[in-house]
């Protein structure tokens, strides 16, 4: 038999994955926020995509351009992907105003992480392979940079983050009329500041009850809308293994979540990769990109070796069309920092906490900025959040 002659995309499967794409201001993906004008496929398989923008100078711009052409890019039977950027006029612009605010009221819950702070979740397709230890070391790195750094613990059964960070204490939940009452506990390091949340701080034993009876997806939920968590730069929030109930809780309650994805070397990169972009299509989640973890051991001659395999992260990275953010090599001291509260990355210059630096230097300059929000939709959005906060 011939070989099948490729297919063209099919449109609904082209507005599918445009659902993928997230506006990280308005929290919403840009099919539903009417943002998409039109989608044009012709018979090769080129697809051309015009978004609308609110204001034609958005600092997001490339990153909703280069995000779309991934997407689009993904779709079987695509070709090439060219994006045309327009700008909303008035009345779109107002009926755009008008969804958020109806969003906001009856949508997705209420929460209490500011309009402004970017939310990056570790994520990875299996457990063991060091999520916990790199969020712990880029929330250091990223503090030690100045910055304010929100941590959620949503391992919420297997939490080590309370240990990774050194950090002791009891927070006591409780819901007031005046709003949450769950206080982080916070850690100075440098400049910045570090705010964290962990099941590890709930041990009393009338909390431990009533937290055990809650699924893991209302744990989660109630560290989002319960705690006061303030102003913070970034969000990093520590995922449980796997793919399950709390990432597509979280992809509904906080669908402006990044992730980040970490890998070791010698996974089997199609079946990970897999894995990740199913969790990130059905969540609608962006992938920012790859982290290998447990990389090549050095020792102290100098000598690098590849104890598991190499060329994961690039390969998982390739699959799913984000970059490599960066490398980290296997190195006892992680685990050592990890277990007396002291991540790696400050102990001083070494491999390995150059290489979580030079990631949380990656991911504030580039991968994740944060976005200087005032020429932007977000300053209509703040306003649109304060008319509607009963507190204010
Ligand atoms: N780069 C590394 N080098 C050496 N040990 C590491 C490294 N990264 C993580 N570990 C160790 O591997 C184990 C699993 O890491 P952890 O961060 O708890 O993974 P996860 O959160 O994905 O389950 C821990 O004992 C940790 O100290
Ligand atoms: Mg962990």
């Amino acid at each position: 038999m011939p070989p099948r002659p490729l297919a063209a995309p099919d449109a609904e499967a082209v507005r599918n994955a445009l659902r993928g794409v997230i506006d990280p201001e308005l929290g919403d993906n840009i099919v539903e926020l009417e943002m998409v004008r039109s989608v044009h496929i012709d018979q090769d398989g080129q697809v051309v995509v015009e978004v609308a923008l609110t204001v034609a100078g958005c600092p997001l711009r490339a990153q909703l351009r280069d995000d779309v052409t991934a997407r689009v890019k993904a779709v079987p039977g695509v070709s090439g992907v060219k994006v045309r950027m327009g700008e909303m006029n008035p009345e779109e612009r107002g009926a755009l105003m008008a969804r958020a605010r109806w969003k906001a009221r009856e949508g997705a819950p209420a929460n209490e992480i500011p309009a402004r702070t970017r939310v990056v979740a570790i994520a990875s397709g299996k457990g063991g392979v060091g999520k916990s230890s790199v969020t712990a070391n880029l929330a250091a790195a990223m503090a030690g940079r100045g910055l304010t750094v929100g941590v959620l613990d949503a391992d919420i059964w297997g939490f080590s983050l309370p240990r990774m960070l050194g950090l002791e204490g009891r927070i006591s939940g409780e819901r007031t009329d005046a709003g949450p009452k769950i206080m982080p506990l916070e850690k100075r390091v440098g400049s910045g500041l570090l705010k964290v949340v962990s099941m590890g701080f709930l041990s009393g034993e009338d909390e431990a009850i009533m937290w055990r009876g809650l699924m893991l997806n209302r744990a989660v939920q109630h560290f989002l809308e319960d705690v006061r968590w303030g102003d913070m730069d970034y969000l990093l929030i520590d995922m449980p293994p796997g793919t399950g109930d709390v990432q597509m809780g979280l992809a509904r309650m906080l669908p402006r979540t990044e992730l980040l994805v970490v890998t070791t070397p010698p996974l089997a990169a199609q079946l990970v990769a897999a894995r990740v972009v199913d969790m990130a299509r059905k969540g609608y989640l962006r992938v920012a990109g790859v982290i290998e973890n447990m990389s090549a051991f050095t020792c102290e001659h100098g000598v690098s070796y590849p104890l598991f395999g190499s060329g994961g992260g690039e390969r998982l990275a390739r699959e799913v069309g984000v970059p490599l953010v960066g490398s980290v090599p296997l190195d006892p001291a992680v685990a050592a920092g990890g277990d007396i509260g002291s991540p790696v990355v400050l102990a001083g210059p070494s491999p390995v906490a150059d290489a979580f630096a030079a990631i949380a230097e990656r991911l504030v300059t580039e991968v994740s900025p944060l976005v200087e929000m005032s020429g932007c939709t977000a300053r209509m959005l703040e306003r649109v959040e304060v008319a509607l906060d009963p507190k204010s």
